[in-house]
């Protein structure tokens, strides 16, 4: 294959795999687990439309950056940015733009494949039964052990998957796993709303109540909207760089994003009207898919089947999402190393299972810790990065020859919010999100002071 000509980079073989493979990665526990949580825990409707605002006026412009950053230099975030860089006569420091999202990126996959393996533990039990009783489902997540062997059998099939490259790995099952799986989530929804408390669930995502906004509202969102499309984490610079030079980047881009943005809205759609069939509080944290859909399914005929589907949905989800994560770090090395793609990938993946498993044994690492550095801060910070590289370090002629095929309104939009939206709004999310945190203590417990 042409890859294997040294200096010849992998391409997509199709818009098509590409369009899979990157709302694949979008698509994940972000939308089906995430966001159901953190609306939930921001005051539903208000959090649901300020995080829309956070994915136009930030995420869109940022990813249409990393696309065409990756794109034109055709190396992996860290060697793009700098290449790019040198190539604009500016440092090749600037390559911190791209160390800061693989970072981001790579501990978003440790505590991903635990959460994963749990997902797909829940929906064995399903199929096995185990939502015939209220908290049937953990009969096969219960002991320490037994989630340490689920987030291993997760990562071991996302490291198999990136071993075999772009072509044989990660296109093949992104075009096969993500058609199956619009199809169950559009089924799984008519169920839910037809079975469950509809109404409620939609005045609660759609009815405005900007009571319970603060500082950390909005800093939650805009992490949230970054986490959820995929940005700042290296992938998309990645994903970007398998592009051909004639793709339309613009409108990739858009498609990427609104698909994203509309499996959050359904999912909320198919998640809610459950949660409050019972009463459930939709506040209960990192655990709500978890504790309040077992209860309910197991009052539900065909319990079983549904809550096995729900969770076989949110696993195909999981896993074409953590093979991007896994691939962003595996080109880096790649690059300048020459174990080769396998062992590149269990090295890598074994690694972030070793960091992982410290959220089996401990949730405030998982849900404090993990969760709140990389999703609230790393995420943050490396899309403010990506966008002053993009708007002020990277001439705009060179942005523009990447963009060629968006419309002029498109480019003036993209251009004037990686120049002052993205990284005026992020300093400010960033500083009074931050300064919240402090004031609340969560900083502190986080780092183990309070
Ligand atoms: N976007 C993925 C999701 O929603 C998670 C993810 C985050 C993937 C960051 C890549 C980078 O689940």
């Amino acid at each position: 294959m042409a890859a294997a000509l040294a200096g010849t980079h992998a391409h997509w073989s199709s818009r098509f795999a590409f369009i899979m493979a990157a709302v694949g990665s979008a698509v994940g526990l972000g939308n089906l687990w995430r966001f159901p949580f953190m609306t939930g825990q921001n005051g539903g409707s208000a959090f649901v439309l300020i995080y829309i605002g956070c994915v136009i006026l930030f995420a869109l412009p940022v990813l249409m950056a990393e696309l065409a950053i990756g794109r034109h230099a055709q190396q992996s975030a860290i060697t793009s940015t700098r290449k790019m860089a040198i190539e604009a006569g500016k440092s090749g420091k600037w390559s911190v733009v791209g160390w800061v999202c693989t970072a981001a990126g790579f501990l978003v996959l440790t505590t991903y494949s635990v959460i994963a393996g749990q997902v797909m533990a829940f929906s064995a039990a399903g199929f096995a039964g185990g939502f015939a009783e209220p908290d049937g489902a953990t009969m096969f997540y219960n002991t320490d052990g037994i989630k340490m062997f689920w987030h291993f059998l997760f990562m071991t099939l996302t490291i198999l998957i990136v071993s075999r490259g772009l072509k044989g790995g990660i296109e093949r099952v992104a075009t096969i796993l993500m058609p199956l799986f619009f199809v169950v989530l559009i089924g799984l929804t008519i169920y839910s709303m037809t079975n469950g408390a509809a109404g409620a669930a939609v005045s609660y995502l759609f009815t405005p109540d900007f009571s319970a906004v603060t500082g950390q509202t909005f800093i939650a969102a805009l992490g949230q909207a970054f986490f959820s499309v995929s940005v700042a984490s290296a992938i998309m610079i990645t994903y970007g760089s398998y592009l051909p030079r004639d793709s339309n980047i613009g409108s990739s881009a858009v498609l990427i994003v609104s698909a994203d943005t509309m499996v959050a809205l359904i999912a909320g759609l198919m998640i809610f009207p459950i949660v409050f069939l019972v009463g459930m509080d939709p506040a209960a944290g990192l655990g709500l898919i978890f504790t309040a859909l077992p209860q309910v399914f197991s009052t539900m005929p065909a319990g079983n089947i549904i809550g096995g589907a729900f969770f076989a949905l949110a696993f195909i989800a999981a896993l074409t999402s953590s093979i991007s994560l896994l691939e962003a770090t595996v080109a880096f090395i790649e690059e300048n190393a020459s174990f080769g793609r396998a062992m590149t990938a269990c090295l890598l993946g074994g690694f972030a299972f070793m960091i992982g498993a410290g959220a089996v044994y401990s949730e405030a690492f998982a849900g404090g810790f993990v969760d709140v550095l990389s999703g609230q801060i790393l995420l943050p910070l490396g899309g403010f990065l990506v966008a002053v590289f993009a708007g002020w370090v990277i001439p705009k002629s060179l942005m523009r020859t990447e963009l060629s095929h968006a419309s002029s309104g498109l480019f003036a939009f993209f251009h004037f919010a990686v120049r002052y939206i993205v990284p005026v709004a992020i300093g400010a999310i960033l500083v009074l999100g931050l300064d919240d945190m402090f004031n609340d203590g969560r900083i502190g417990s986080m780092i183990g002071l309070g």
